[in-house]
């Protein structure tokens, strides 16, 4: 005999050691699921390279090329777009030009604007519609004087021509460009304006400019600018709004130049305000902005100002106006910086039904419950699985993030890997979090599963269709971004959309991605993403533990059973003043004998505090509340039972007798409604943990891990129960033989692919591993055939040698086989408890007599019994077939058999027989005086 194996409990690292080795096989079977899982980023990544190949081929055309003509390549051989790639060592000189309207829309004297100052309108038709422009200020012949040297008549110098081309105002109607390498007003369709004080008829001609590598020859079309008085401010602000373009009525439409305010400006003191229109800037998102075409109105008033100052001799010219210059730049665009934020959320979101359906179906299957049965704390538990969801997860981002570099996506080889790794971790936990904080509000795993995928995919299209746009939108509030971010999916895409944003153009510039000195710019949201995931991390945690502690598999908690520790902690002994005792004496039925007998011995027992006894029940009861105005139900009426070690007591009873009720109580799952239990001297209702340890349960459903085997659950439950290394494969073996799962390859077969029997006995096994001095085998030949039936029985006989074992069945050979002793449980209350011996003979006390004849016989066999035993009674009666209960203390087995033969030679005998009561009778009549006196009370 080798020595007790159970040193105690099994310490936490035991526990977390046994979970983590039964998780890793777990895994290990789930590989078509693992590959499937790690297909979906790697077919995305790849679907990205293929498409980028594609994009950039695109790009790679002429188009988006700087221009070239045979080996030489520069602006001058591109077109506008193929222009924004050259080199530009040395920017062109661009003459500044004035923002004029073109023609047809100048304002002219309409139904909005009945100024009589303004031109007519018909000088639109006939393309001499002068540019006018607005002044106000407090000193209208100040502001005259100004604006009157402003446009001159056109006068060039060939000799000096850069000087008389600053002297004279250009202006255009072109709309201006993000830059000024070209000045587009230059190569566009539409004239050049000089504009002139006044116009000579037929004023259009030619000059030539040789501006750095590029000759123009400009058409040059004179346009008369003219500035016209306002009284005040209010006055050309409403001109100007009234003839804004509305609508599409392009007859209301009166374009102004622009405008000045001159304000308190005297020859002391130059103080102006330049109005001009700010639609030409237009604003593209993602685009850089506009220029627009002001500099070249300050430099006219300036030079105004300096002129009234000075005198018209002096000049203050404005020549060129030239952009930085720029190396050469290729058009790139980065497809997974634009399109992975929505697949990105999809793969990282794709772990969730994952760990929450794996969750639910520990929980689902009971097998939660199992494990904490079998002495699983919470602690490893949660320690082990989300150290083990955690690793998985890490797992598959690390495959994805590194597969995604190696193939070259720019959105992780540009942004900083350690950013990314932050980012990836802090959200992987909150996702683990949630699915343990979910885990507890769903039972099933099919309802878990869709509902976490159409989460999935719900947040990625919500993220990419109604997130993204508000993020896009500058005007949206940043406060209700943050708010929206708070759903972890968001705060997921609007991290990846930030990624994806520095990268593209990382990428479009040719530098880098996100760096942490970016985490500082104001546009980028990722600070407070990393700062909304870190704490919704820690809270998600800590209400989940909570959520799990109350709602939980195991006796369920009170919502605040945190608040036990501040409590008086009871005694961890039995011995516990019994007050109510005597009142409840009352109820008890005096026509048990046997079962006061019991109830007395258990209240002896509790004032001794011995620890001869493995199990104490002491007046047990549990109702459960009325429902849809249903009475309440009675489940168990107060039971007493005292349970020595190496006893085995059977239960028995009729369906929903309570029995089940019963074991739940004792193995945890429900607390009693009052009274209480002790399981080796501790109390069921407050130290049912430390119960676990050293308990084995049989449950009535086989709760099994389809895809591990025989020879892995014993592994893990021995585990569990602290065995170890040689001790424990010994006892797996044994266990595995003694039941007969070891021959024939069965103990290494997944449990999923077990008959109804092998299950059974797999069951039996688990229940029994790992010595606990405690079991509860909740009818556990159910299924069986004979032969494995007795295999059971027999290693149930062994096993209860030093244990306490508490079975329920049906079958009553099985009763009589194994039992020590029986109680009848009905209606919630023992009926009778004692050996099989004793309650066949308490409640048989008779013999069954039988006897087969011809119908006409009947009579003489009547009487022929009641000769015998004159109070037999007739119990049954058929076609010559008679059956009598004889009592036992009258009829006497030699002269039924003398009368018999006496009988044979009187009338012909087809069959008889003389039966001894069975335990069988014993319990259905049990069972129908029981019953009949609760439909009685
Ligand atoms: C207005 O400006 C003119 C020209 O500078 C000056 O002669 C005149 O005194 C100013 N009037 C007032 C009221 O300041
Ligand atoms: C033209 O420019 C030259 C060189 O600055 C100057 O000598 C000449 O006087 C100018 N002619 C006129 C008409 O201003
Ligand atoms: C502007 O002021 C002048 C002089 O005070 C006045 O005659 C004229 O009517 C005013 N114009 C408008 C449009 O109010
Ligand atoms: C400003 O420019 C826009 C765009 O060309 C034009 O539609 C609008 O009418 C202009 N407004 C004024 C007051 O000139
Ligand atoms: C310019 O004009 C504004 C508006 O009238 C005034 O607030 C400001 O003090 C003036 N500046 C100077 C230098 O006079």
């Amino acid at each position: 005999m080798m020595a007790d194996p159970s040193h105690g409990r099994a310490s936490f690292w035991t526990q977390a050691n046994a979970l983590s080795r039964k998780n890793l096989t777990f895994q290990k079977r789930n590989m078509r699921t693992n590959i499937r899982l790690i297909c979906f980023p790697i077919f995305l990544c790849v679907l990205f390279v293929a498409l980028q190949i594609l994009v950039d081929n695109q790009l790679d055309k002429p188009n988006f090329r700087c221009g070239c003509s045979g080996n030489v390549c520069g602006i001058e051989y591109s077109t506008l777009t193929q222009a924004t790639f050259c080199p530009i060592l040395s920017p062109p000189e661009w003459p500044p030009l004035l923002q004029i309207p073109a023609p047809e829309f100048r304002a002219v004297r309409s139904n909005s604007l009945t100024s009589t100052d303004l031109p007519k309108k018909a000088r639109r038709k006939t393309g001499s519609c002068p540019a006018t422009s607005f002044i106000t200020g407090n000193n209208q012949s100040f502001a005259e004087i100004l604006t009157s040297n402003i446009f001159t008549s056109f006068a060039i110098n060939s000799s000096d021509l850069i000087s008389s081309l600053a002297s004279n105002v250009f202006g255009t109607a072109t709309y201006p460009q993000s830059n000024n390498y070209i000045e587009p007003a230059f190569l566009s369709n539409l004239p050049i304006y000089s504009v002139q004080r006044r116009c000579i008829s037929n004023s259009a001609f030619s000059v030539v400019i040789n501006r750095s590598s590029i000759k123009t020859e400009l058409q040059v079309q004179c346009v008369q600018g003219f500035y016209l008085w306002r009284n005040s401010s209010s006055e050309m602000n409403d001109e100007m709004y009234r003839g804004y373009m509305k609508g599409n009525s392009e007859l209301e439409i009166n374009e102004i130049v622009g405008a000045y305010d001159f304000l308190n400006s005297d020859g002391n003191n130059f103080n102006a305000t330049i109005w001009y229109n700010a639609t030409y800037k237009k604003y593209t998102p993602g685009l850089p902005i506009e220029l627009v075409r002001v500099p070249r109105s300050v430099n006219l008033v300036s030079n105004a100002y300096l002129q009234f100052l000075l005198g018209s001799g002096t000049k203050m010219l404005f020549e060129f106006v030239k952009e930085m210059p720029k190396p050469e730049t290729k058009l790139r665009l980065d497809l997974s910086s634009v399109l992975g934020t929505l697949f990105f959320t999809w793969v990282i979101l794709q772990l969730f039904p994952v760990v929450l359906t794996s969750l639910v179906y520990e929980k689902q299957q009971k097998l939660r419950v199992m494990m904490k049965m079998h002495g699983l704390g919470d602690g490893p538990y949660w320690m082990i699985s989300y150290a083990y969801f955690l690793a998985i997860s890490l797992l598959y981002m690390f495959f994805f993030v590194i597969f995604g570099s190696v193939i070259g996506l720019k959105f992780f080889t540009l942004n900083d890997y350690s950013i990314q790794f932050v980012f990836y971790f802090l959200y992987i936990n909150l996702q683990i979090s949630l699915a343990f904080l979910l885990a507890a509000m769903f039972s099933n795993t099919k309802t878990a599963s869709v509902i976490s995928y159409i989460c999935v995919f719900a947040t990625g299209l919500l993220g990419g269709f109604l997130f993204q746009p508000f993020l896009q939108d500058k005007s949206f509030p940043r406060g209700w971004i943050i708010i929206l971010e708070l759903y972890p999916g968001f705060s997921l895409y609007r991290g990846l959309y930030e990624f994806g944003q520095y990268s593209f153009t990382g990428n479009y510039m040719g530098t880098h991605g996100m760096q942490w000195g970016d985490l500082s710019d104001s546009m980028n949201g990722m600070r407070e993403v990393l700062i909304i995931i870190l704490v919704e991390w820690i809270v998600v945690l800590l209400v989940a533990y909570y959520a799990d502690q109350v709602a939980s598999s195991g006796g369920g908690k009170s919502p605040l059973f945190f608040l036990q520790n501040f409590r008086k902690k009871p005694l961890p002994s039995f011995k516990r003043p019994s007050l109510q005792r005597q009142g409840s004496k009352a109820f008890v039925d005096m026509d048990k004998p046997d079962v006061c007998q019991e109830r007395e011995k258990v209240e002896q027992l509790l004032l001794e505090s011995s620890t001869s006894h493995s199990i104490i029940c002491d007046n047990l009861k549990k109702v459960y509340p009325g429902k849809d105005g249903n009475p309440e139900k009675f489940a168990v009426r107060g039971l007493s039972l005292a349970l020595p070690r190496g006893e085995c007591f059977g239960m028995l009873g009729p369906n929903g007798a309570g029995k089940t009720s019963f074991i739940s109580m004792m193995i945890g799952l429900t607390k009693p409604t009052s009274g209480t239990a002790f399981v080796q001297g501790l109390d069921i209702q407050t130290h049912m943990d430390a119960i676990y340890t050293s308990m084995g349960v049989c449950p009535q459903h086989d709760l099994l891990w389809e895809t591990l085997t025989g020879r892995e659950h014993l592994l893990f439950y021995g585990r569990l129960k602290n065995l170890k290394g040689s001790v424990l494969t010994q006892a797996v073996e044994e266990s595995l033989k003694g039941l007969n799962l070891f021959y024939g390859g069965v103990a290494d077969k997944y449990a999923g692919k077990y008959s109804g029997g092998m299950k059974r006995r797999l069951s039996v096994a688990i229940s029994l591993i790992g010595d606990p001095k405690v079991v509860y085998m909740d009818e556990p030949s159910t299924g069986l055939d004979p032969a494995s039936r007795n295999n059971l029985w027999n290693v149930v006989k062994q096993a209860k040698q030093d244990r306490a074992i508490i079975l329920t069945t049906h079958s009553m050979e099985e009763a009589e086989a194994l039992c020590d002793r029986l109680g009848i449980f009905v209606g919630g209350s023992l009926q009778c408890i004692g050996n099989p011996k004793e309650l066949k003979a308490r409640y048989g006390g008779s013999y069954i007599f039988t006897m087969t004849t011809s119908p006409e016989h009947e009579e003489e066999v009547e009487n022929m019994v009641h000769c015998l035993s004159p109070s037999a009674n007739k119990i049954y009666q058929i076609s010559g077939t008679q059956k009598f209960e004889l009592p036992k203390q009258e009829a006497n087995i030699a002269e039924v058999f003398q009368a018999v033969e006496k009988a044979k030679s009187r009338f012909t005998v087809f069959a008889w027989g003389l039966a001894d009561t069975t335990l069988e009778d014993v319990f259905i009549k049990v069972a129908r005086g029981a019953q009949a006196v609760n439909i009685l009370s």
